[in-house]
Formats: C-alpha cells, sequence, structure tokens
C-alpha cells in the first residue's frame, strides 16, 4: 500500500482515564483526504522538538470516520513522547506517516470472531470492529484490564457487537483476566484477533492452539523507522526472520516460533 506523511491536525484530544487519551485528527489540506487503512495496520507518529523522541512512535490505527475525515489515536502514556503528545491542543499539527504494516485477516461471512483486546491493546479492535460490522459479521469483544477505569472506548465497542468484560480486580465483568473468561469455556469461535501485552496474548494463542482456531496477534516489537530499513523489529517466524513492521504487526500464531 503507497504510504503517506501527512500534516494532520489536532481536532480533539481527551483524556478518557488518568493514563490514557483519545487524540482525534484531520487532514487540513486535499479536501481532508485520509488514505485507506486496514485494521491493524499503524502510523508513525513524529514528535518534534525533543531530543530524547528522535525516532517516530508507533501508535495503532484505533479508527477512521471516512464520513467526518478522521482518524483516532488511542494512546497511553508510557515515557516523553507519549506524554508530549498528551500535552496536544486543538490546533496543533501532528506529522504522522501512514499507513504502515499489515491488517487482521477479515473472516468470512458465515465464520465467527472473537475480538480479544487488553488494556491499550483494544485499539485497532475499535476499527477492526467497524468494518466487521460493515460486512455485516456482528464480531464478539472480549475486553480486559487492570479495574473499571482501565476500560477503554466502552460505548464504541457497544456499538459494534456483543461486548463481555474482564477485570482483574472485579469492578466491572467477570474477575480475572480475559483468557479466565467463562465465554472460553461455552461457545467456539471460528476466529480470534488479539491485541494487548505479550503475556496475554501468549496465553490466548495457547487456548487457540488447543482448540485449533485460527488465531492472529498484533505485535508490538520496538520498533524505529516502521519502513523495514533499520531491522530493529525482527521477529523470528517459520518463514525465517521478518521485520515486524512491514510482515506484521498481525501474524497468525502458527507463524510465530513462541512456545505455546
Ligand atoms: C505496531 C505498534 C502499535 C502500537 N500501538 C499503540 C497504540 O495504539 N497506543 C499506544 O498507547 N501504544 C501503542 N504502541 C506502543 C507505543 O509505540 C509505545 O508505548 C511508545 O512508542 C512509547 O513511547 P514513549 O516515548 O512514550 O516512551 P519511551 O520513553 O520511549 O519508552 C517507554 C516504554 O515504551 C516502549 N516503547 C518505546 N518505544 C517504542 C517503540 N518504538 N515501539 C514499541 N514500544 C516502544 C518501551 O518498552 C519502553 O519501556 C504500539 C507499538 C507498536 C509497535
Ligand atoms: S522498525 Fe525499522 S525495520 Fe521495522
Amino acid at each position: 500500500m503507497k504510504k503517506f506523511e501527512l500534516e494532520l491536525v489536532v481536532v480533539g484530544n481527551v483524556f478518557l482515564n488518568a493514563t490514557h487519551f483519545l487524540l482525534i485528527l484531520r487532514n487540513p489540506k486535499d479536501d481532508g483526504y485520509l488514505p485507506d487503512m486496514l485494521p491493524g495496520q499503524f502510523v508513525q507518529v513524529l514528535i518534534e522538538n525533543s531530543p530524547t523522541t528522535f525516532l517516530r512512535r508507533p501508535i495503532s490505527v484505533n479508527f477512521v470516520d471516512k464520513k467526518r475525515g478522521e482518524l483516532w489515536l488511542l494512546v497511553q502514556i508510557k515515557g516523553e513522547g507519549t506524554q508530549r503528545l498528551s500535552n496536544l491542543e486543538p490546533g496543533d499539527i501532528l506529522n504522522v506517516l501512514l499507513p504502515l504494516g499489515n491488517g487482521f485477516t477479515m473472516p468470512q461471512q458465515e465464520e465467527s470472531i472473537l475480538l480479544v483486546g487488553g488494556g491499550v491493546g483494544v485499539a485497532p479492535l475499535l476499527f477492526f470492529g467497524m468494518l466487521l460490522k460493515e460486512k455485516g459479521i456482528e464480531p464478539t469483544f472480549l475486553l480486559g484490564a487492570r479495574d473499571k477505569e482501565g476500560l477503554l472506548e466502552l460505548d464504541y465497542f457497544k456499538k459494534l457487537g456483543r461486548v463481555l468484560i474482564t477485570t482483574e480486580d472485579g469492578s466491572e465483568g467477570e474477575k480475572g483476566f480475559v483468557t479466565q473468561h467463562s465465554i472460553l469455556k461455552h461457545e467456539r469461535f471460528d476466529r480470534l484477533a488479539v491485541c494487548g501485552p505479550k503475556p496475554m496474548m501468549l496465553a490466548v494463542a495457547h487456548y487457540a492452539k488447543a482448540l485449533g482456531v485460527d488465531c492472529e496477534v498484533s505485535l508490538e516489537n520496538l520498533m524505529a523507522c516502521g519502513l523495514g530499513a533499520c531491522l530493529c523489529c525482527v521477529e523470528k517466524t517459520v518463514k525465517g526472520n521478518v521485520c515486524a513492521c512491514q510482515e506484521g504487526p498481525i501474524f497468525h500464531i502458527n507463524d510465530l516460533l513462541w512456545q505455546i
């Protein structure tokens, strides 16, 4: 897919809790043009005027509203770069490289799909859910967080499909990890799509492998260029070493050399 470097304008920056915020961007030029993006793809944002954030930061496409010409990024404050992004205000300009990487596989019409997200890992699942709904497939979302405050964009997810929740402290939904949710004992899905912390993805991958269910995960390897040039995001796979920024970030678990 053709990649673009766009100067997008911030039209909204909303804190969803103490550490997560939703950045809403628009293209102020070219009649608001935004390129087509696949669910699971990411963008590389440039954080200017800081010696410690020289490298762009990879952030998943959270949502694309083609009618309004909006690109949403759901961000967790981790360090200097994301902290600076959290300070952006409406009218500020953000240089963004997009769309990068590959996307989740679209299921067949008759397939059932479970989208599993943990923490800020829910980010790519909203856009995926929207495209599934457009295709006439109602997804089930299984969303996990440490506590109720950590559950992000729930109202949006609920508009797209069935939403199941786990929190580690039991403050919302079932208590425990996503992999302990009762749905996994009672229902079979044809396909799983997963994004979140590595231990969570490993546990879901283990479950999927045991049942022989197709399962794709979104890797968050450290990235610098995002374009397959610096080799800092290499992942070992059955096809050899590949750049997660180009061949991924979405991988079928059967292609990874994970011990599951
Ligand atoms: C494909 C992909 C999609 C991502 N999507 C999202 C998203 O939608 N929302 C979100 O909040 N975060 C996302 N991340 C993680 C996000 O890129 C990092 O949290 C961010 O780069 C941290 O930058 P920082 O300057 O705030 O922190 P730093 O001070 O640079 O580092 C803090 C921590 O963040 C991690 N980190 C730093 N740089 C990177 C990097 N280039 N790639 C991955 N991890 C890094 C490191 O583990 C480090 O411990 C994604 C990462 C990848 C690879
Ligand atoms: S981030 Fe540079 S090769 Fe993947």
